[in-house]
């Protein structure tokens, strides 16, 4: 019994979350910051540390680019306030791939970084879809604001229209810039005076002067800048949407909080905010219904697959989110897509290039575990005496299409079977001609490091050599409604094309969006989707 509370204690002080921004946002500053708040970084040795961090990290980088696969999606995992935070990273950059993604189905909420000074950008836009459709929480963090940024309300209006979720600013930027001179905070009705002073350390007070006293505002920030805030916060009591916490956890609205990662300013309190505002690890679908992260036994899914982390052992690590209970190193599991029960091998948690070896874990964990090349993406842990499974990983519309052609023809069944497996591990995705056998092989990515990835690995594993002709597809879309649609038949515009992926769902490519839009209005009652649940 007393067990039993403890595995309740542990899982409800969980929190875990994705950080998701587009390059350059601050996306890495801030999650040092958070580490620092975590004591998971030295503070005295941070900034050498943080040089160290990324040597290493580079490193790792490099061996991963020589046996051409991505970098590998790391977790990090701190305590703060009491709680156990779980931080999934999204890979950004080149290695932007379906991996990036499905990182998004393990996490329960999401923090959004933008960059004040350029909004919402393309990346941004992808991710936030993905957690959309989920409904999760979402936590926006403009940052850079001690450089200078875009008008507040525009930001704002940026995020509602680009992203169509309403925000409920918390607090609220005073200039900025050379002209930053801090943020109001809307709860406490102060003024936070800004200062970098606390850069690499947590350390540091800062001055909250109350914003009735007008006179000593005015002081401390000039005359101009007091005036234009109170005017501000005048109009966005009035105009904005009232802070509603249910509509926070559904995901319709998003608390925003203005600081700079880099000179660590509004760092602290927009993590309280939002461990304050966000879940504790939330219950999941299943086949049989929905499994309660505390009521239930130990279960997971697996979100992600990498490959040959050790190239002459040919491993995999299966990435798995657990859902609910706790996962004990030394108790038999169940894999219920291979129907098999077994003890888990070598469980770990993955920092990086950092391997801990794990006893235990709790819902909301994550653990990679060794794969002889039994799972699949999707699959469902569960105890031995049950037997559920968890909804399907959706398949996302890669973004990138190439012809693939074998150099060497005599090698078909290398190349059908290092290609099919490399699909399996889902670094890409493969689709043929609507009406041919597998001769044409078309490979569909997320990303277009993934090519160079396929190309490597297909070379280097199976030792087959391909040439990849790049096609113009920028669109795909599976038919939703593809048991009332006669696919042969669809009409659509002249650039389009009919394929379908290796489980026979017929999808379409299109050069441009214009072209999905004029197909749509061609074809009365066709259903169209960007991603796959088949
Ligand atoms: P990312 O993970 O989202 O790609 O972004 P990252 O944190 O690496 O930040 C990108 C660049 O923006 C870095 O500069 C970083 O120092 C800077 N930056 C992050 N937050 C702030 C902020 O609040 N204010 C300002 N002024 N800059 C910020 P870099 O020159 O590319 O790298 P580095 O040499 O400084 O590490």
């Amino acid at each position: 019994m007393s067990d039993n509370r403890d595995i309740k204690k542990e899982i409800e002080r969980r929190r875990t979350f994705a950080i998701i921004s587009h390059p350059d946002a601050g996306k890495t500053t801030l999650t040092e910051k958070f580490l620092l708040y975590g004591g998971a970084i030295n503070l005295a040795g941070s900034v050498k540390g943080k040089a160290t961090a990324r040597h290493a990290v580079s490193d790792w980088m490099q061996i991963e680019k020589e046996r051409g696969i991505s970098v590998t999606s790391s977790v990090l995992q701190f305590e703060y306030d009491g709680y156990c935070i779980n931080i999934l990273d999204t890979p950004g950059h080149q290695d932007f791939s379906e991996d990036t993604y499905r990182t998004l189905m393990a996490a329960d909420s999401a923090v959004m970084v933008i960059d004040g000074s350029k909004g919402v950008e393309p990346q941004t836009r992808k991710l936030f879809k993905v957690c959309a459709m989920r409904h999760i929480p979402i936590f926006t963090f403009i940052n850079k604001m001690d450089r200078d940024a875009l008008d507040t309300f525009e930001l704002l209006d940026n995020v509602e229209k680009e992203l169509g979720i309403a925000t409920c600013p918390l607090n609220w930027p005073i200039g900025s810039g050379k002209g930053f001179k801090g943020v109001y905070d809307r709860e406490k009705k102060c003024v936070i005076l800004y200062s970098d002073t606390e850069k690499g350390t947590k350390e540091g007070t800062a001055t909250e002067v109350p914003i009735e006293d007008e006179a000593h505002l005015k002081e401390l920030i000039g005359n101009e800048a007091a005036e234009k805030l109170l005017e501000e916060v005048e109009l966005l009591d009035g105009a904005s949407a009232e802070y509603d916490l249910k509509e926070v956890q559904a995901g319709n609205l998003t608390p925003v909080c203005f600081g700079s990662a880099l000179t660590n300013f509004g760092v602290e309190i927009f993590l309280k905010h939002f461990l304050n505002m966000t879940t504790t690890p939330l219950p999941r679908t299943a086949d049989t219904g929905v499994i309660d992260p505390v009521l239930n036994d130990f279960s997971a899914f697996v979100f992600k697959i990498q490959a040959n982390m050790n190239k002459a052992h040919r491993d995999r690590v299966a990435f798995m989110r657990i859902c609910s209970g706790k996962f004990d190193a030394n108790v038999e599991v169940k894999h219920v897509q291979g129907n098999k029960v077994m003890r888990l091998s070598q469980p770990q948690q993955i920092m990086a290039d950092e391997r801990k070896i794990l006893q235990e874990a709790y819902a909301g964990d994550i653990i990679g575990v060794f794969d002889p090349g039994i799972f699949s993406i999707g699959d469902t842990l569960c105890m031995p005496k049950e037997n559920f499974r968890y909804e399907g990983i959706p398949t996302f519309a890669p973004e990138h299409f190439a012809r693939v052609r074998q150099v060497d023809t005599m090698k078909r069944k290398q190349f059908v079977k290092g290609i099919e497996q490399i699909a399996q591990e889902g670094a890409i995705q493969i689709f043929q001609e609507f009406n041919t056998g597998l001769e044409e092989i078309i490979v569909g990515v997320v990303g277009v490091l993934q090519f160079d990835v396929l190309k490597y690995r297909l070379e280097n594993e199976y030792n087959v050599e391909i040439k990849l002709e790049n096609l113009p597809y920028e669109h795909i879309r599976w038919i939703e409604n593809k048991d009332e649609v006669d696919v042969e038949k669809l009409t659509g515009t002249s650039d389009m094309k009919k394929v379908k992926d290796m489980k026979g769902n017929p999808l379409l490519l299109f050069v441009n969006s214009w072209s999905v839009g004029m197909t749509l209005e061609r074809n009365e009652g066709l259903k169209l989707a960007e991603f796959s649940r088949n």
